[in-house]
């Protein structure tokens, strides 16, 4: 496991976090037609990086993680700037009953290798949204283990089929990935690039 609380502090200090936020952000805004009476879900946001750039295109925005330490740097984060349409809420979806609330869309950035159990939290994501709610979800392609180094357990990213497929038995449809960018990183294995794609789909 990562201590994400630990890392919070320095997270936006990352020009590569922001960067990455930035496109996958973008990406969000080309393939889903956004606007101020939707009500988003960001799952995992850490910081709120990727919120960030679509807060004034969305109505209100839940942001949820498991990370206390995340979730402090964010609000210090809304308070400053003085945003209005952002809620924060300290979860993880895995463990707990499912809320009442539902959204218009969900996305999700660089979270879906930290949670075991993909078929659950895909679930999970298709009961939370409204009917012909969008789901937005950008992570590692498949790689070899090396971009989180052998030590620790996650996801080896995710090969595209098997996602779909997984996608699919959740009830989506509609499932299309686009390539919104590349992380180049020194690793054991020398250096690495490491492609991360944006799954978009819809509730069927
Ligand atoms: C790689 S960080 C990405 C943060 C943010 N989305 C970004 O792009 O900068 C992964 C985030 O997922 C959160 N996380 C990991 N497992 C989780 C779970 N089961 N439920 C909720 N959040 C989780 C971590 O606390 C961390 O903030």
């Amino acid at each position: 496991m990562i201590d994400f609380d630990s890392k919070a502090r320095r997270w936006d200090s990352n020009p590569v976090f922001v960067e990455r936020a930035r496109k996958i952000a973008e990406a969000i805004h080309r393939r889903v037609a956004l606007d101020r009476n939707m009500s988003a879900l960001d799952y995992g946001c850490g910081t709120g990086l990727l919120s960030f750039p679509l807060k004034d295109v969305l109505g209100r925005i839940t942001l949820k993680d498991s990370s206390a330490g995340m979730l402090e740097v964010l609000r210090e984060k809304i308070a400053e700037q003085n945003v209005s349409n952002m809620t924060v809420r300290q979860a993880d979806l895995t463990a707990e009953p499912l809320p009442d609330e539902r959204y218009d869309l969900i996305y999700s950035a660089m979270t879906l290798h930290h949670i075991p159990d993909t078929d659950k939290i895909l679930q999970v994501f298709h009961a939370l949204l409204n009917p012909d709610g969008h789901l937005c979800i950008a992570d590692l392609d498949a790689e070899d283990g090396s971009f989180h180094g052998p030590e620790i357990e996650v996801h080896h990213g995710f090969d595209r089929a098997a996602l779909t497929a997984k996608a699919e038995r959740a009830g989506f449809t509609d499932i299309r990935f686009d390539t919104v960018f590349e992380i180049v990183k020194e690793t054991e294995a020398g250096v690495r690039a490491y492609p991360v794609f944006l799954l978009t789909a819809r509730r069927a």
